[in-house]
């Protein structure tokens, strides 16, 4: 499990101090936290109550960044097990509960000095439309794999540019760009239309024969990220108003990855799960998803393939285990943006700067944890502690981003974006 200690940034206070409470309300379940102070972290003369404060003092491991801001403010996620412990389904109730102990006021109040790195991001608005040469653009889908099937067909972009995205060789006949996906680029024809090249794994290479790199990070000339909701038309996206309270975690893996494997079977051994996929798998075979959901069957598929449905099926539990296949930097994937999107929240094993791309208080960072059986415990207190998880939901119920919605924006799926960034390369020859 990667860790890390040296922690300068303000943010890494928040899940430092949550795990802090969380060891030290085993110890003092009888501590009454019915109120969220805002208090100084050393400071116990505040008026607010004091077993709150002498809390954070002693369970504060030392190694606070002395540059930290004053006042912390305090929320759910300060004093998980503070609360007697429920099990809980719906999530009406439970954000009706959060509104009125937490509310939205105090959640952004306590994230307004929430550092992101935006360079992390591309940004898409760093071209201007004057710049532009042409009023139609066609892009032709070279090599499908999963690149999204809902872009297909010609519609307005940005800057008021006609687009045609297609697969169709036909259609696609006076192509500007071709997109090719991964492997298989072949060398530009004289004339032709320009290669785009679409790294979407991590490490990222170049093959050098490409005219526009499109890649996760921001270095690449075009960003696009995994955080783009519906690349598929033919899917369940049922999400219910409601999770389970038997089992905790969702996981779903097919590629049994050794280094992804072992993370997880020791994560999972220590919680209630569901593994759905090939690997670890715990419930009878690949396909009980519309077993356990019916409400996630396709109406007109004969067949169901996993990806059918896979969020309606994670998104009847309150966690799902993201584990990348690598730890690197920017590299944050559909395992994470999926759960986001269909209101689970993610443990999240992978790239260092994830904060950089996600919302505050929107994931559970595993490296953050200086074990496996801490992280698990937090967990399970975090899935008894109906406020506490409602406010996993604030971000999104508050509208505090952080960089997430610039990262919405940069993913392939943001057609208009992308399309136009292409062309504006284009036409400045960049990466021929
Ligand atoms: C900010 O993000 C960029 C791109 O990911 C990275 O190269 C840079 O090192 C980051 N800066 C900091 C201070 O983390
Ligand atoms: C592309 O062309 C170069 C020569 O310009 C050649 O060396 C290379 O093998 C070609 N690559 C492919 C994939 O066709």
């Amino acid at each position: 499990m990667a860790t890390s200690s040296s922690n300068s940034n303000f943010r890494y206070l928040i899940p430092v101090l949550s795990i802090a409470f969380v060891c030290t309300l085993f110890l003092f379940s009888n501590l009454d936290f019915s109120s969220y102070s805002i208090s100084p972290v050393s400071d116990n003369s505040a008026s607010s109550p004091t077993t709150t404060t002498k809390a954070v003092s002693s369970s504060t491991p030392s190694p606070i960044p002395t540059s930290t801001p004053a006042p912390v403010i305090l929320t759910a996620v300060d004093s998980i097990g503070s609360r007697p412990k429920e099990t809980f389904s719906d999530l009406i109730p439970v954000f009706d509960r959060w509104d009125r102990e937490v509310v939205c006021d105090r959640f952004q109040a306590k994230f307004k000095d929430w550092k992101v790195n935006a360079s992390a991001v591309q940004d898409i608005d760093r071209y201007d439309c004057s710049e532009l040469k042409m009023s139609h653009a066609s892009v032709y889908v070279k090599i499908s794999s999963w690149v999204p099937d809902i872009m297909e067909g010609l519609y307005l972009c940005r800057c008021g540019l006609s687009c045609l995205w297609t697969r169709n060789e036909a259609l696609a006949d006076k192509a500007d760009v071709w997109l090719w996906v991964t492997f298989q680029l072949e060398n530009r024809t004289e004339g032709g239309p320009l290669n785009a090249f679409y790294q979407c794994e991590a490490p990222r290479w170049r093959p050098g024969i490409e005219d526009i790199f499109i890649s996760y990070h921001a270095s690449s000339e075009v960003q696009s990220t995994y955080a783009g909701k519906f690349y598929t038309m033919h899917r369940n996206y049922n999400v219910p108003n409601y999770k389970r309270d038997d089992v905790l975690v969702y996981w779903s893996s097919s590629n049994c990855h050794k280094f992804r494997n072992e993370i997880a079977e020791k994560f999972l051994s220590l919680v209630p799960h569901h593994s759905m996929g090939k690997c670890l798998n715990n419930v009878g075979g690949t396909d009980m998803a519309l077993t356990f959901y019916p409400d996630c069957q396709m109406g007109d598929n004969p067949v169901p393939h996993w990806w059918d449905h896979i969020h309606c099926a994670m998104s009847h539990y309150k966690f799902v285990l993201a584990i990348e296949n690598t730890f690197t930097e920017s590299y944050v994937t559909e395992k994470l943006f999926y759960a986001l999107d269909v209101g689970s929240v993610p443990i999240y094993f992978g790239a260092p700067n994830v904060w950089d791309l996600v919302p505050p208080n929107s994931i559970i960072d595993a490296s953050k944890f200086n074990s496996i059986e801490e992280l698990a415990n937090y967990v399970k207190a975090v899935g008894e502690d109906p406020v506490a998880y409602a406010e996993f939901h604030a971000w999104h119920r508050c509208g505090v981003m952080g960089n997430y919605a610039k990262v919405r924006a940069a993913s392939l799926i943001s057609k208009l974006i992308q399309r136009k960034n292409l062309l504006l390369l284009r036409r400045s020859g960049a990466g021929a």
